[in-house]
């Protein structure tokens, strides 16, 4: 079984799928996940991932999906998905609903946890409105809710959401944060970012990191870095 005890998972967003592989094999060693996404599966398919656990056979696997549909074709995705690869983590959109998250709970195969995306974070108060939903911050809160009542492991946060969300759903739920950037990176096209530090003293259980590692020349250092800044 693929162990759980790194507090980073890295994006792995990249055209290339020897890429991909040299960098599982930089960074897993060194106590990181990995987070393959749409990008990813679309251009290398369920091979690609295949090819990624071959080059990194113990790496915790974060499949990035973000199912949204009825309750029954949620189920069998994340049904097959859990069984076949054994992923750490894989998440549905919470506001698919109760009726969906139930069924995806139900159909997911241990030792794999379900995460709930509750707002994109490319989504403003303006862009929900047109949507005919509540404002970010309430929605976010009650998404997260409705997702661990509905029995899911935790959600996809951003980083100023950790605090509200750790206090209204508890010590054991799983907040899992992008938009991480190290003191000094560059932002990229992240607007709202935080530290590792700031966001792990926040209350996250997870971050992902991408491009800071990724593009760096070297990233198994870069990863120790952002490592040495988180553990103490
Ligand atoms: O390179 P960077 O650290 O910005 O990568 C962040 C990763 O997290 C990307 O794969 C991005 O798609 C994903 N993500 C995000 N914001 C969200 C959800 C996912 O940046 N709200």
């Amino acid at each position: 079984m693929k162990t759980l005890t790194t507090p980073v998972f890295c994006a792995i967003d990249t055209a290339s799928l020897e890429h991909a592989c040299a960098l599982a094999e930089a960074l897993v060693p060194l106590g990181l996940g990995l987070k393959v996404g749409m990008e990813f599966v679309n251009a290398f398919g369920p091979q690609g991932i295949e090819k990624l656990c071959e080059a990194s056979p113990d790496a915790p696997l974060f499949i990035d999906l973000k199912f949204h549909d009825i309750p029954n074709t949620v189920a069998a995705a994340v049904r097959t998905l859990s069984s076949y690869f054994k992923p750490a983590y894989i998440n549905v959109h919470a506001s698919g609903g109760r009726a969906m998250m139930e069924a995806a709970k139900t159909a997911c195969a241990a030792p794999t946890r379900l995460l709930g995306v509750t707002v994109l974070t490319s989504m403003d108060d303006a862009a929900l409105r047109d949507v005919g939903q509540h404002d970010v911050a309430s929605q976010v809160e009650r998404l997260a809710l409705l997702a661990g009542d509905c029995g899911l492991d935790g959600v996809v946060c951003s980083a100023h959401e950790i605090k509200t969300l750790r206090t209204a759903c508890g010590k054991d739920f799983v907040l899992m944060v992008p938009g991480i950037r190290p003191a000094g990176a560059a932002a990229d096209d992240q607007v709202r970012v935080m530290t590792p530090p700031q966001a792990m003293k926040a209350g996250a259980t997870h971050l992902v990191i991408g491009r800071p590692i990724t593009q760096a020349d070297d990233p198994a250092q870069a990863a120790r870095d952002i490592l040495k800044t988180i553990s103490n």
